[in-house]
């Protein structure tokens, strides 16, 4: 992510703090959850949108929230693992953006006399160089007030940048406010400004909200500093695409399908193979090794780090997982907080929950769950099974439709199993229970009590054979439908099984 992108700091002697104004709710989102909330890329967009600041180290990096507050503030201090300079100001009642800067000043120490930085939370794509030009063109003009505008061809929902007959900003106009003639302006507010802390002091108080919105409008600062006959300068930047502020889901699609673009882009410059990059859903922080191979559908979250060599068939959801060099996902790996060895194989539709621990070159088959389960090297479970809170050693094979029986209603209990076992088929494992190294399981078993090593453990019932019964009863049943009339109950209809006809015994066809 780019908190760890190297940015350029030597040009900046003076102090410098930052605003990032996500208080609102996003009407246009049409949603319950605050907008800085919405996810792009598996993340949310206040993450990278707040990430260029911290970057740069701007100290104190002030955010202020309101709806969700503690949400956004939760999310904010995770990400940036609790970062010394972040700062939280409560805007209680949404009423504009030049308010939610005037909430900011008071997280300010007032002995700041430096450059502030602000943007907006719901600006994802800004990059920390990008700022960091802004802010020595800002420093270098000696201005109170700077900002970055772009030239756009429809210019939509955007601020209108107006200038002066001698060229110079004037005032920044709202769409919802502008005269026909002002919204055929062109130039626009991004949205990223970098002020003086002593000039927002004693201006942010100053905006009033007599306009279409009934709101202070952050951007009335420029028509502010030009009347105390401040300078103000407009930065222009070539491309939108860096400042797209989101407002609407359709946007977020939009730049969610940007992003993910970008980032398939690297990785596939990097020496993956993307089958279809249209369908491979992979986050910024991920990262992935040269020579692996993504299927159609996948998505891969959170930290996750997967190897050089790694094929993955296609339909898997993946978040905070290691995987191992040349191991092979078939389809339908669901895996998440889960540390897999190199040269695995897992699937197909294996269910890999948190707290998974493969040491390498194991298999996990289909229709196996595992969770808190941390299985050694070259072990097998592939078919059925489900093993939760279990460790169980190297060389062992644990056979289709075992079960570790780990809950008693109020606590989880731990399964060991050691190295070189055979756990037959349809075993149950009783947990808290041990089983020793090369044991043996036979099928069918209720394992209650402790293994010793190298023995058999079996609880058989004593099978017993009947010879001729099921040409009996099979007799019984037919002589039952042709006699008079009278039918034993259950009986099948006549036909279903002709005289002579092996029956199959009860098992799957
Ligand atoms: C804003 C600018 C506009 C610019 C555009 C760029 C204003 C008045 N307008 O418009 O000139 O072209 O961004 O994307 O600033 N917020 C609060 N508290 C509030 C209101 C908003 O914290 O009371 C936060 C929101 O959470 C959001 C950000 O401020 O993250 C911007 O608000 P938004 O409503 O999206 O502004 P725009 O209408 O897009
Ligand atoms: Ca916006």
């Amino acid at each position: 992510m780019s908190t760890t992108e190297q940015v350029e700091q030597a040009h900046q002697p003076a102090a410098l703090a930052a605003i990032t104004l996500a208080a609102g709710l996003g009407t246009r989102m049409r949603s319950a959850r605050a907008k800085v909330l919405h996810e792009l890329a598996g993340a949310p967009m206040i993450i990278s949108s707040l990430a260029p600041l911290v970057a740069m180290g701007a100290n104190p990096v002030i955010v202020v929230v309101g709806h969700q507050a503690a949400q956004v503030e939760a999310v904010v201090r995770n990400a940036f693992e609790n970062a010394a300079s972040l700062r939280f100001a409560l805007q209680a009642e949404q009423r504009g953006t030049g308010h939610a800067a005037l909430c900011a000043l008071d997280a300010l120490p007032a002995e700041f006399h430096g450059d502030v930085l602000i943007t907006y939370g719901d600006m994802p794509r800004l990059h920390a160089a990008t700022v960091t030009s802004l802010l020595r063109a800002h420093r270098d003009s000696g201005g109170a007030l700077s900002f970055i505008s772009v030239e756009l061809a429809e210019p939509g929902a955007y601020g209108r940048v107006v200038r002066d007959r001698a060229g110079h900003v004037a005032a920044i106009v709202e769409a919802k406010d502008a005269s026909p003639a002002e919204r055929e302006i062109c130039e626009i507010n991004t949205g990223v400004y970098a002020a003086s802390a002593d000039f927002l002091r004693g201006a942010l108080g100053a905006i009033g909200s007599n306009n279409a919105q009934g709101e202070y409008y952050l951007t009335d600062l420029v028509a502010i500093a030009r009347h105390r006959g401040l300078p103000v300068e407009a930065f222009k930047a070539a491309q939108i695409s860096e400042f797209a502020g989101i407002n609407s889901r359709e946007e977020l699609a939009q730049v969610d399908a940007e992003i993910r673009m970008a980032i398939n882009r690297k990785l596939m410059a990097a020496g993956v193979t993307l089958i279809d990059p249209a369908t491979a859903y992979i986050g910024e922080q991920v990262e992935i090794g040269a020579d692996s191979v993504i299927g159609p559908n996948v998505q891969i979250l959170g930290r996750s780090r997967i190897g050089s060599a790694v094929r993955i068939e296609g339909t898997a959801w993946l978040r905070d997982v290691v995987i191992g060099d040349r191991c092979h996902l078939k389809i339908g790996v669901r895996a998440e907080e889960c540390r897999i060895g190199e040269d695995c194989e897992l699937g197909p539709f294996a269910n890999l929950r948190e707290g998974t621990e493969l040491e390498g070159h194991n298999r996990i088959g289909n229709f196996v769950e595992t969770k808190k389960a941390r299985v050694g090297r070259g072990t097998k479970a592939s078919h059925l099974s489900y093993l939760g809170d279990a460790t169980i050693g190297r060389d062992t094979n644990i056979g289709c439709g075992v079960i570790t029986v780990n809950y008693d209603g109020y606590d989880k209990h731990r399964t060991v199993i050691g190295d070189r076992c055979m756990v037959g088929c349809d075993t149950q494992l009783i947990a808290p229970v041990k089983v020793g190294d090369d044991c043996y399981i036979a099928s069918g078993t209720t394992v209650l009590r402790e293994v010793p090593d190298g023995s058999l453990a079996m609880s058989h019932h004593p099978q017993r054979e009947k010879p001729g019964w099921t040409a009996a009863w099979h007799q019984r049943h037919q002589a039952g439908e042709k006699s008079a009339g009278v039918k034993p109950a259950g009986a099948k209809p006549a036909g279903a099984k002709p005289a002579g006809a092996k029956p199959n015994g009860g098992s799957q066809s």
